[in-house]
């Protein structure tokens, strides 16, 4: 039986809600807290087909991109069920098997998880198809990474009008790889691939993001052998067999940044109660620098203004720079700065398109497509690269806006709260991709809004 997908914005509910109305002006405050990390979860749950025995994984998010990863799961005979204790899962692969292509594309949703079953189910059944892949509009975002190792590995890629159909005749084997660029989805494929390919595969050029070092521990549990290096390489010894795991996810410290940025926007006051200090060192200083306080607690972290907003210099990065998921929230707080700050975009070809909507509500940003040529860098320039100039203070008033993709929708809302005045803000449920009870927690910092449709 196969869940299905459900964009639920809202605690307890099935409902999804796409558009609201929402009156500004207002600061956000009190409590929300943060479960497991979107971008671990549905990876620790394509993990689970690579076990012999069942696992558990804890603090899964009720996100939607967690509902299509487990329906997909499903189609492919893993049985998924309620764990012993809220919010967590069991994912019993005994009964592993192949399923229509028709099956898993109308499972696959809008997410580009399932490109990380290939290794699995290679492994598995020998055979995998892979739909056409959705994920949020910004770029390209092309798998050719993914393929390219897949093939190191030996496996055979077959384009079809619908997807790619992979197969590996001979087994899978070791691979000696180095990434173009260290894509988090290509070092998490490798990952996937290589714990039980016949042989030692070295990943050179790895992504390093915290989520994949829980990934690696979540493999390690279920007896991979994998060790990480200096200068982002990471070795994997294959096995034999692995077996389940039983792992609390770390942290959604896009999320919790998220809130911290809303904080910030809206003169607020929120404690994100499950963030850690660890794994948000990047986002902290670039916070502290415009003008934000934030007291680090043994269960969370309290985030609030420190007087005048600042203006900043940004660069995006793979980490440990400054993830591309928190310029978004970011950057509707920079409006509120005295003075000119520069986000500098170096991650994707397209993240700045939700800057249009805050224009539209009075700010002043200018968008350079192809980056800012002068000035002092850290990071070196990308091809794909864009840059934004946010020139502040600037009133905002409400506006009627729809949402893009996942961040740049958050920073809707949150610049909707800012702004004085009503604002219509549709394709809210976007948000449920990445935002547990996203409508609650609002509701539990105050905000003033209606649900429209
Ligand atoms: C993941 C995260 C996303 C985050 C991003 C960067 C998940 C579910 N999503 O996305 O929240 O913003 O990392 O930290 O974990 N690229 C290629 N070819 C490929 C693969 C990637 O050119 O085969 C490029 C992309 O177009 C992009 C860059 O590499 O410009 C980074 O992408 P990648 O790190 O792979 O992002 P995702 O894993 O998709």
């Amino acid at each position: 039986m196969s869940t299905p997908v459900r964009a639920a914005v809202g605690e307890g509910t099935n409902v999804t809600v796409s558009e609201l109305a929402i009156r500004g002006g207002r600061p956000l405050r009190g409590r929300v807290d943060v479960k497991g990390a979107k971008n671990l979860a549905t990876k620790a749950m394509v993990a689970t087909l690579l076990g012999e025995t069942p696992s558990t994984l804890r603090d899964v998010p009720d996100l939607s991109d967690v509902a299509v990863v487990r329906s997909l799961l499903e189609v492919h005979g893993v049985q998924v069920a309620e764990g012993d204790e809220p919010g967590s899962l069991t994912f019993d692969p005994s009964g592993v098997e192949s399923a229509h292509m028709e099956e898993i594309d109308a499972h696959a949703g809008a997410s580009r998880i399932p490109i990380l079953f290939c290794g699995p189910l290679l492994h598995r059944l020998g055979q995998a198809f892979i739909p056409d892949l959705g994920g949020c509009r910004i770029g390209d975002r092309p798998i050719d990474f993914h393929l390219d190792a897949l093939r190191k590995f030996g496996a055979v890629v077959e384009k079809l009008p619908s997807g790619i159909r992979l197969s590996a005749p001979d087994g899978l084997r070791g691979a000696s790889i180095h990434l173009p660029y260290p894509s988090v989805g290509a070092t998490e494929q490798v990952l996937l691939t290589a714990v039980r390919a016949k042989g030692t595969t070295e990943l050179r050029n790895a992504a390093i993001e915290p989520e994949i070092m829980d990934l690696i521990a979540v493999l390690q549990k279920m007896g991979a052998i994998i060790s990480y290096e200096p200068n982002r390489v990471i070795f994997i010894e294959g096995v034999e067999s692995l077996r389940g795991y039983d792992h609390r996810s770390i942290f959604d410290r896009n999320e919790a940044a998220s809130w911290a940025s809303a904080a910030l926007a809206t003169d607020g006051e929120i404690f994100v109660g499950g963030a850690r200090q660890q794994e948000m060192l990047t986002f902290l200083n670039v916070f502290r620098k415009a003008g934000g306080w934030f007291d680090i607690q043994e269960d969370g972290i309290l985030f609030r203004r420190d007087g005048e907003l600042k203006p900043v210099v940004v660069e995006t990065d793979v980490h440990p720079g400054f993830m591309t998921d928190w310029q978004q929230p970011l950057v509707v707080a920079l409006t509120q700065a005295t003075g000119r700050s520069i986000v500098h975009e170096t991650v994707y070809e397209n993240r700045m398109g939700f800057t249009d909507a805050l224009v539209k509500m009075g700010a002043d940003i200018v968008v350079h497509p192809h980056g800012l040529q002068d000035g002092p860098r850290r990071v070196a320039r990308r091809e794909l690269e864009q840059a934004a100039v946010i020139t502040g203070p600037t009133p905002l008033h409400g506006a009627d806006i729809v949402v893009p993709d996942l961040r740049g929708g958050y920073s809707h809302v949150i610049a909707a709260l800012t702004a004085q005045g009503e604002s219509r803000v549709s394709g809210v449920d976007i948000l449920s991709r990445g935002y547990e009870k996203f409508l609650d927690k609002l509701t539990a910092l105050g905000a003033d809004f209606d649900v429209i449709r």
